[in-house]
């Protein structure tokens, strides 16, 4: 069975065609150089951008694929900025319509979950942990479409925070990226930063991390930071988030009792990240997958593969073959 997969839920334009589940292509039109100077997506622009895009993103993911016929489009429902989800499903009905095939509506959470199927096999109930530029969601996952949200941020999501403070120290825009090259020349000791565990809660916050960096920056005056203390703020921070995420998961599989967790997002693509959920889940016995980094950020493939369960199990109604009034949603349910 081939899927294709379409993905427009903020800042990249993605297209993908699965066979059997395996990517035949995944290709993802960035937008970051069109959001850089404002250090952050700007709702509108992203939405003209993918009208522009999706497209020829579509045209080369079936070329590289080279298979004329495919089985079923999805796409992703939500959560994502409105304007953005809006141009990926009606491309994905006009082509649903056109070539008489099942929609499928996808959650772009679940699609971050299932990116680490791709290369490992996932064992039910798990844990899972998805960390992007808009979430910080700890799931509760009990097979394809069967989830509980444990918890979110209550303010900044990781991702967020990493561009925040990527901002702060002048380094530019995405702060992911560069604040773990920079994190990973620095002493993760050298600044000392709050970790906002919450123990009382599955919720997390960031802000006040990231105030906490503020601060500790003005404490400092005039006196501008040198390219080592710059360092040693980035490994501080990363260590900080990468302590707190890991703790609140590693928590979550011990009270739940579960066998195995996923790290995903775009945030899951941090070094730091994965080297200590891998090193914490291997001290309690935890079987903890990640994506390859390239599967970690928002792409076509993962929103395939979630399709891929739904169509196998037979659970895609008909109804979503045409029908126009297929809602998108920026948020979704606790
Ligand atoms: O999943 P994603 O592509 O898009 C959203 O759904 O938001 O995630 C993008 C986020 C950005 O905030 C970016 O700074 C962060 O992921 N990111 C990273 C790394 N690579 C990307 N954060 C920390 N370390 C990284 N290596
Ligand atoms: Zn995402």
């Amino acid at each position: 069975m081939r899927v294709l997969g379409i993905e427009t839920s903020c800042d990249e334009t993605a297209a993908a065609v699965l066979e059997d589940g395996r990517i035949l292509s995944n290709v993802v039109s960035s937008q970051i150089a069109l959001h850089r100077e404002f250090n952050g997506v700007v709702p509108e622009l992203a939405a003209r951008a993918h009208l522009q895009k999706i497209y020829p993103v579509i045209d080369a993911a079936r070329r590289e694929a080279g298979v004329k016929k495919i089985d079923a489009v999805a796409y992703t429902r939500g959560p994502g900025l409105l304007g953005p989800l809006l141009v990926g499903k009606v491309a994905a009905q006009a082509i649903a319509l056109m070539e008489k095939i099942p929609l499928v509506p996808v959650n772009h959470l679940e699609g971050h979950v299932f990116a680490a199927e791709f290369e490992n096999r996932l064992e039910f109930p798990l844990v899972a942990l998805i960390v992007s530029g808009g979430h910080t969601d700890l799931l509760l996952c009990r097979g394809p479409g069967r989830y509980r949200v444990l918890g979110r941020t209550r303010d900044d999501a990781a991702g967020e925070a990493y561009d925040k403070v990527a901002r702060l120290l002048g380094l530019g825009y995405p702060g992911g990226p560069v604040v773990d090259k920079a994190a990973r020349r620095g002493n993760p000791k050298a600044v000392d930063l709050p970790r906002p565990y919450m123990p009382e809660t599955w919720d997390f916050s960031f802000a006040g991390l990231k105030t906490a960096v503020l601060y500790y920056l003005r404490d400092r005056g005039s006196k501008k930071l040198g390219l080592d203390e710059i360092d040693d703020v980035c490994a501080s921070f990363q260590e900080a988030v990468a302590d707190t995420l890991v703790t609140k998961a590693m928590a979550a599989a011990r009270r739940f009792r579960v066998k195995s967790a996923v790290i995903g997002g775009g945030v899951a693509a941090n070094s730091r990240l994965r080297e200590l959920s891998a090193f914490r889940g291997q001290e309690l016995g935890l079987k903890v997958a990640m994506p390859t980094p390239r599967l970690c950020t928002d792409n076509g493939a993962m929103i395939a593969r979630v399709a891929w369960h739904r169509l196998k199990a037979g659970a895609v109604e008909r109804r979503y073959r045409s029908d126009p009034g297929l809602p998108v949603r920026s948020w979704v349910r606790r």
